[in-house]
């Protein structure tokens, strides 16, 4: 018999005593999860604040974007939920649903409206109330700095993403997030999903600002589709490993906090069992994930990316390189949905897209614009898998895992609560196979303004009465479970008959 390496066996003791016994996952409850494991839900400025012309905010790309009319179903994040105004009543609910956290971003163009220089201060003092009041009520504010809500000026003023002058004045407004908030937060989130912000934004031009170029996307007023994207996720890259270098040297000791990225993390699997569709599968899970995740790990840029994107992916040269490598202390994942990927002949005469490189996305009667897509837990367990084998098992924050459905004023979303019953049983089984996940955050705490729906289709635990000047909140049922759950009742409090929840 080979020799057994005694490491295999320190981890299973560690995660013994870190875990207790196992249990029937259906009789899960938090306390099976590992002690500190922290659970709550989540939002972001633009999608939930409304408020978007008051005390001296002004515009990011996403004002500018809906008031074009580009949203989806036209319409804005004016108003929303209002929690500009409600933020109270908002951190109340949270309390009687005992949350232990809640994670929100702050708008750039709030706290400092021309992007640099200036702070306002009623910007500052708006996020001062919001953290002071979650603290009061014993709930962790964690905090994502950018949320995809650039301040329009700089877009303007030397083309916002596709600048390295972006990473200077990034660092600068997280400079002033630390030094104002970070005595009360101990969890920064740098950039969400700066893995899907260049394609939206720089490959199709289908999210702000809206730049491509054919046949990658249409109807845009500029773009280059084959460069920019990747330019944009560089800059985003690098903004990250500065403010990250800066909270350490600066802020670290003294204010004890942790700071990561978050990254989206659609699980792409091959749709079918050819050897080919396997390949592509691999290969766009390492422009998906890999594009960040290798740089953060390995300080370069996936083999794969580098072989076929060539000349047109920038260089990590050092000392940008060793700044990148290791500059997280976890990595946040929102996960949602699984792509089934084929790989494409390239002489077949498909042209193949620039992100998808020789592969295509197929779910069959899949389409993610009205929000029909391919969901099931197990693709969850797969990214924390890749994750563990490919990037040696980073700390892992679920920032983002929840249910769509249109909106109606019954609160009965019992297909909500099964859904998330099973993510968390999937999360809670990962863990006992050695992932490394510290927490969960539903998405969304209530409902908002979705990026991609509008406010077709709602995520919210609570219900949000849009039509209503007064913004009425409403617990659904999912938000009675999860609150349920939080005190400690078992994961199915009531066993029911099965019901799938894909649509
Ligand atoms: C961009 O991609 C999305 C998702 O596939 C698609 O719905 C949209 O029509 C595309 N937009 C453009 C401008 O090509
Ligand atoms: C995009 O940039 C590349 C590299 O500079 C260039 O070869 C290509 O022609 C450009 N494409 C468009 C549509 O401008
Ligand atoms: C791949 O093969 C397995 C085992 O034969 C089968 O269960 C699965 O459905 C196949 N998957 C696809 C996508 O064809
Ligand atoms: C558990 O972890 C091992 C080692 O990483 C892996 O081979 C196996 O597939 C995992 N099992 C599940 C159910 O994820």
């Amino acid at each position: 018999m080979p020799m057994v390496s005694p490491f295999p066996v320190a981890v299973a003791i560690m995660l013994l005593a870190a875990v207790s016994a196992p249990r029937h996952a259906s009789a899960l409850t938090r306390h099976d999860f590992p002690e500190g494991f922290v659970l709550g839900a989540g939002t972001s400025a633009y999608q939930v604040e409304g408020a978007a012309a008051e005390d001296g905010r002004k515009p990011s790309i996403w004002d500018t974007f809906t008031h074009q009319g580009h949203s989806s179903d036209g319409s804005t994040g004016d108003v929303s939920a209002d929690q500009y105004h409600l933020y109270k009543e908002d951190v109340k609910l949270m309390h009687k649903m005992g949350l232990d956290a809640y994670r929100f971003s702050i708008s750039w163009p709030r706290l400092i409206p021309d992007g640099r220089r200036q702070i306002n201060p009623k910007g500052l003092e708006y996020y001062n109330n919001l953290i002071d009041e979650l603290i009061l009520y014993g709930i962790q504010p964690h905090v994502t700095i950018y949320h995809f809500d650039l301040p329009q000026v700089l877009q303007d003023e030397y083309g916002g993403l596709l600048s390295p002058r972006f990473i200077e004045d990034y660092t600068a407004y997280a400079n002033v997030c630390f030094k104002s908030f970070g005595d009360r937060v101990k969890h920064w989130v740098t950039v969400n999903e700066p893995n899907i912000e260049p394609i939206g934004g720089y490959d199709n031009g289908s999210q702000p600002p809206r730049r491509c170029s054919y046949p990658f996307g249409a109807d845009c007023a500029g773009g280059n589709s084959s460069t920019e994207p990747y330019i944009a996720a560089h800059h985003l890259l690098l903004a990250h490993a500065s403010a990250v270098s800066l909270y350490r040297e600066k802020y670290k000791a003294a204010q004890g906090g942790q700071i990561g990225i978050t990254l989206l993390g659609w699980w792409h699997e091959p749709a079918s069992n050819t050897t080919q569709d396997a390949a592509a599968a691999m290969r766009m899970n390492d422009f998906h994930i890999g594009w960040f995740m290798h740089p953060l790990v390995y300080g370069d840029y996936p083999p794969v990316m580098r072989s076929r994107v060539g000349g047109r992916l920038p260089a990590l040269p050092a000392p940008e390189s060793g700044k990148v490598r290791g500059s997280f202390d976890f990595i946040g994942f929102n996960h949602y949905l699984i792509m089934r990927v084929r790989s494409i002949d390239t002489s077949s005469g498909q042209e193949p897209r620039d992100y998808y490189v020789d592969a295509a996305v197929q779910n069959p009667a899949a389409d993610i614009t009205t929000g029909k897509v391919e969901t099931a837990p197990w693709s969850l367990r797969k990214l924390l898998e890749h994750l563990k084998l490919n990037y040696g098992n980073p700390p892992v924050w679920i920032h983002e895992n929840g249910y769509a459905d249109a909106p109606s004023k019954d609160d009965d979303d019992e297909d909500r609560t099964e859904f998330l019953q099973d993510y968390l049983e999937t999360l809670y089984l990962s863990i006992r196979n050695g992932s490394n996940a510290r927490g969960y955050f539903v998405w969304s705490f209530l409902d908002v303004f979705e990026f991609l729906f509008g406010y077709r289709l709602r995520f919210g635990l609570c219900g949000v009465d849009m039509g209503d000047a007064a913004r009425t909140r409403y617990l659904r049922s999912s938000a009675r479970w999860y609150s349920g759950f939080l005190a400690g009742g078992e994961l199915r409090p009531a066993a029911r008959p099965h019901k799938s929840y894909v649509r």
